[in-house]
C-alpha cells in the first residue's frame, strides 16, 4: 500500500474509533494522520465535553437572508432588569437617546479610520495621529453606549444599514483628502454630534441618570474632539490663521460663529 493511499484511509476509519483510536494512536507508529483525520478527532472530544451545555443551549437556526427589521431596532429584553422611571415614555427617551449616540459614535469610527488612511497634505502625520487616538477613544465610547442599552433592557442596533438609514452626519469624500478638509469635515461633524448627545443628556436626565451621567462622559470626550480638530485652525491675534497655507491659497470654509463672551468683558 503506498503511503497517499494510507493516509487516506487512515482518515476515513480513525474517526469510526474516535477518542479510543486516538489515544492508543498517539503512542503509534503512525503519528503522522492527515489533517481530516485530526480535525474529525478533535471534534469528537470536544463535542463529548459539551454534550450537557448542548442540550441547555441549542443554537437558534440562522435563516438567510436575515430579515431586514426597521431602523434602528431596539427590542426590549421578557426577562427581570433595571429599568429607567417615567414609564413608556421615560423609556422610550432613554434607549432613544443611547441608540441616537451610539450610531453616530459608529458613524466616526468608519470616518475616523477613513480620514486617517486617506489624509495628505502638510499636516498629514498630524492627523493621522489624531484620527487614530480619535477611533480608539470612540471605539470605547461606542461599546459602553451599547451595552448600557443591553444593562437598560434593550437590544442594541449597530448594523450597517442602520448607521446609514439614521445617522445625522454624511460620509467623508471617499479618496484622497487634503488635510483643510479633513479639519472641516471633523470640525462640523463633532459639533453636530456634541450637540446631538447633549440633547440626549436632557432626555434621558429624569428617567435614568445613570444614562444622563455616560452621555456626559461622551460628550465630554467628543467636544475635546471637535477643539482638538478646530485648533488647527484658531485664529490668533497675530495669526487671523484663515487655513490659507494649508487649502491651496484659499481660506477654509469654516464660517465664523458669534462669540458669546465678550473678551474685554463689556
Ligand atoms: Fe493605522
Amino acid at each position: 500500500m503506498t503511503k497517499i493511499a494510507a493516509c487516506f484511509l487512515a482518515g476515513v476509519l480513525l474517526p469510526v474509533g474516535l477518542a479510543g483510536a486516538a489515544t492508543t494512536s498517539d503512542t503509534g507508529p503512525s503519528k503522522v494522520w492527515p489533517i481530516t483525520g485530526r480535525t474529525q478527532i478533535a471534534q469528537a472530544k470536544t463535542s463529548q465535553g459539551s454534550e450537557q451545555v448542548k442540550t441547555l443551549s441549542p443554537q437558534a437556526p440562522v435563516s438567510m437572508p436575515q430579515p431586514v427589521g426597521s431602523f434602528p431596532t431596539n427590542a426590549v429584553t421578557d426577562r427581570p432588569y433595571v429599568s429607567p422611571e417615567g414609564g413608556v415614555e421615560g423609556y422610550k427617551k432613554t434607549v432613544g437617546a443611547l441608540q441616537r449616540t451610539l450610531t453616530e459614535l459608529q458613524q466616526l469610527q468608519l470616518q475616523t479610520k477613513e480620514a486617517h488612511w486617506n489624509v495628505s497634505g502638510t499636516l498629514f502625520y498630524s492627523l493621522h495621529e489624531l484620527l487614530q487616538e480619535h477611533y480608539e477613544g470612540l471605539s470605547k465610547y461606542a461599546d459602553e453606549c451599547a451595552e448600557r442599552l443591553l444593562a437598560i433592557g434593550s437590544s442594541s442596533d449597530g448594523r450597517a444599514s442602520t448607521i446609514v438609514k439614521t445617522s445625522a452626519i454624511p460620509e467623508i469624500p471617499g479618496g484622497y483628502i487634503d488635510d483643510a478638509q479633513v479639519i472641516v469635515w471633523f470640525t462640523n461633524a463633532y459639533k453636530t454630534v456634541g450637540e446631538e448627545i447633549r440633547a440626549g443628556i436632557k432626555d434621558s436626565q429624569d428617567p435614568d441618570p445613570t444614562t444622563s451621567n455616560l452621555l456626559q462622559e461622551i460628550e465630554h470626550g467628543i467636544d475635546k474632539y471637535q477643539w482638538q480638530m478646530r485648533a488647527f485652525v484658531q485664529g490668533t491675534h497675530t495669526d487671523p490663521n484663515t487655513g490659507f497655507d494649508i487649502n491651496n491659497n484659499k481660506s477654509v470654509d469654516l464660517p465664523s460663529q458669534p462669540s458669546k463672551i465678550d473678551p474685554n468683558g463689556k
